[in-house]
């Protein structure tokens, strides 16, 4: 599902459910010395799935660790991106050389709970997504969250900085099943041009939600 959201450029692999195969590398046994049951399994799903991505486009399998704020610490010269939710994980990865970032985010498809959209949707999402109402049985709310996922994913390898809920504004097209994101902050980055927004697209199949943001090279 994740590859139908992402360009050729992009090697993408996913893992629905439970996939025996799957494991971690010795050294990634670490990040989930304190982990319960489930989120081992996610953690060792989504690497797999990594590595199996990454095999795609010529990277030999490697440990894939985290960095100080969670980011995933991909192979010199890699840009991606990983993603685990209940019964789904996927990885997305690129050569740095044709892509300066992705983000992917997936999420049961299900209404957000009670209160969640106030606190991450602006007063123009939330005016958005009301006139939306139920059109094709899709829980905006939930996919709003999930394109602001992306974002973070996106954004985060390019900028090294936080990014709030509430510093991204996100108008969804359904006619086109994509997105576009305003970044209400400044967009400077550790190397090449400032940011100054995203486009995504998104897919609701199968009980998921899913979205992806792809950033091309500047020029
Ligand atoms: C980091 C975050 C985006 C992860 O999303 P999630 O839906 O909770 O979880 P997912 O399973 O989809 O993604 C988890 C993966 O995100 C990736 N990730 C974590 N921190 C990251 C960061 N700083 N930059 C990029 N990717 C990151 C990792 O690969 C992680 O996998 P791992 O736990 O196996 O190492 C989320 O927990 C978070 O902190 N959100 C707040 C920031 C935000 O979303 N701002 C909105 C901007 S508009």
């Amino acid at each position: 599902m994740i590859a139908d959201l992402l360009p050729a450029e992009i090697a993408a692999e996913e893992i629905f459910g439970a996939d025996p195969t799957a494991e971690l590398l010795p050294a990634e046994h670490d990040l989930v010395a304190k982990a319960v049951e489930k989120r081992r399994l996610e953690v060792t799903n989504v690497r797999t799935a990594a590595r199996r991505a990454l095999a795609r486009i010529g990277v030999a399998p490697v440990p894939l660790l985290r960095g100080a704020k969670g980011e995933p610490l991909w192979p010199a010269g890699v840009v991606g991106s990983m993603t685990h939710t209940a019964g789904y994980c996927a990885a997305a990865v690129a050569d740095a050389g044709k892509i300066r970032s992705v983000g992917i985010d997936a999420e049961v498809h299900d209404v957000l709970p009670e209160g969640v959209l106030g606190a991450i949707a602006l007063p123009e999402e939330q005016t958005q997504l009301a006139a939306l109402g139920n059109t094709g049985s899709i829980y905006w709310d939930r996919l709003l969250f999930s394109a602001k996922e992306s974002v973070y994913k996106a954004w985060f390898p390019l900028t090294g900085r936080w990014l709030g809920f509430e510093d991204a504004h996100i108008t969804v097209d359904p006619a086109s099943s994509g997105f576009t994101v305003e970044l209400l902050v400044d967009g400077s980055t550790n190397t090449g041009p400032a940011l100054t927004g995203f486009t995504g697209r998104y897919l609701v199949r199968d009980g998921f939600v899913l979205t992806a943001i792809t950033v091309p090279l500047p020029g």
